[in-house]
């Protein structure tokens, strides 16, 4: 597990959008597996930058979004297939045939389908890299508090805590959807490589119960501690409840004298 910590929220996406970049300039077909949330959207701006500049080709990566809401028709301005569209897939060149996004608009067979988007990512390689956000409840995807920790994708009941946090987005008077489809926390583990960003305040308590606590299905992030390779980037209001944090420190600089390709 590798922590770098960095000042604010645009260093955040600076290093992320980084790592990212060598990844796909590394291996120009690599399978991709994408987040939603706030915390994404400056990333998602500084990937597309990179692409208009003319540095970063995306024509032969293949993405796959950890989640969707259920019962919301794609053209949904909250689907996370309208947020995809908006922040990303609209303005570089991922060939729609290779994005992969749950379809929330599914009914009957759940299990069905979720067990065909499985396949699916297996059938592309299985996921090179993957990205998360976090919840304040320390949920990874839409996998809830007690989410079990070899979950596949499904179907998740939303929990309070997420109802109170996401109902925001929606317009008043509209209800917002109550569950949602979710690549599982095993899903997520066979990823080859994970890069979790975390900024704000509302998120150190999650960050530090998923890094520094018990893994437990009560943090549903704790379970990246058996993930082999795990890089976190928080800024210093996400990690401020961390109690390692000269560690952390020193451990990055000492990558960056050794293995500097981890951090770029
Ligand atoms: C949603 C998504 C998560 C995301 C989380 C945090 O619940 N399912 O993948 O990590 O929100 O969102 P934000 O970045 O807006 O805090």
């Amino acid at each position: 597990m590798l922590l770098i910590l960095k000042r604010d929220n645009e260093e955040v996406n600076k290093q992320a959008a980084q790592l990212i970049a060598s990844a796909i300039k590394k291996k120009p077909s690599l399978t991709l597996g994408l987040a939603t949330g706030n915390t994404m959207v400056g990333l998602y701006q500084h990937l597309v930058r990179l692409h208009q500049a003319g540095s970063l080709d995306f024509s032969k990566v293949v993405t796959f979004n950890l989640d969707e809401y259920l019962g919301l028709s794609a053209s949904h301005p909250q689907s996370f297939r309208h947020f995809m569209h908006e922040h990303f897939f609209g303005h570089v060149n991922v060939p729609p045939h290779s994005i992969h996004i749950p379809d929330g608009s599914i009914r009957g067979d759940y299990d069905q389908y979720c067990a065909s988007y499985e396949q699916s990512i297996r059938a592309a390689g299985g996921i090179d890299l993957q990205l998360l956000g976090i919840g304040r409840n320390g949920h990874i995807g839409f996998n809830e508090p007690t989410s079990s920790l070899a979950s596949r994708t499904r179907l998740k009941v939303l929990s309070r805590e997420t109802l109170d946090d996401n109902g925001k987005s929606f317009g008043p008077g509209e209800e917002s959807p109550r569950c949602a489809i979710t690549m599982g926390i095993g899903t997520i583990l066979e990823a080859r490589k994970i890069l979790l960003l975390a900024t704000g305040a509302s998120k150190a308590a999650a960050a530090a119960k998923s890094i520094e606590g018990p893994i437990t299905c009560a943090v549903s992030a704790s379970a990246l501690q058996l993930h082999p390779d795990v890089t976190f980037v928080l800024d210093e209001p996400a990690a401020s409840q961390l109690t390692q944090r000269d560690y952390y420190n020193r451990v990055v600089e000492m990558t960056a004298r050794l293995t500097p390709d981890r951090l770029s």
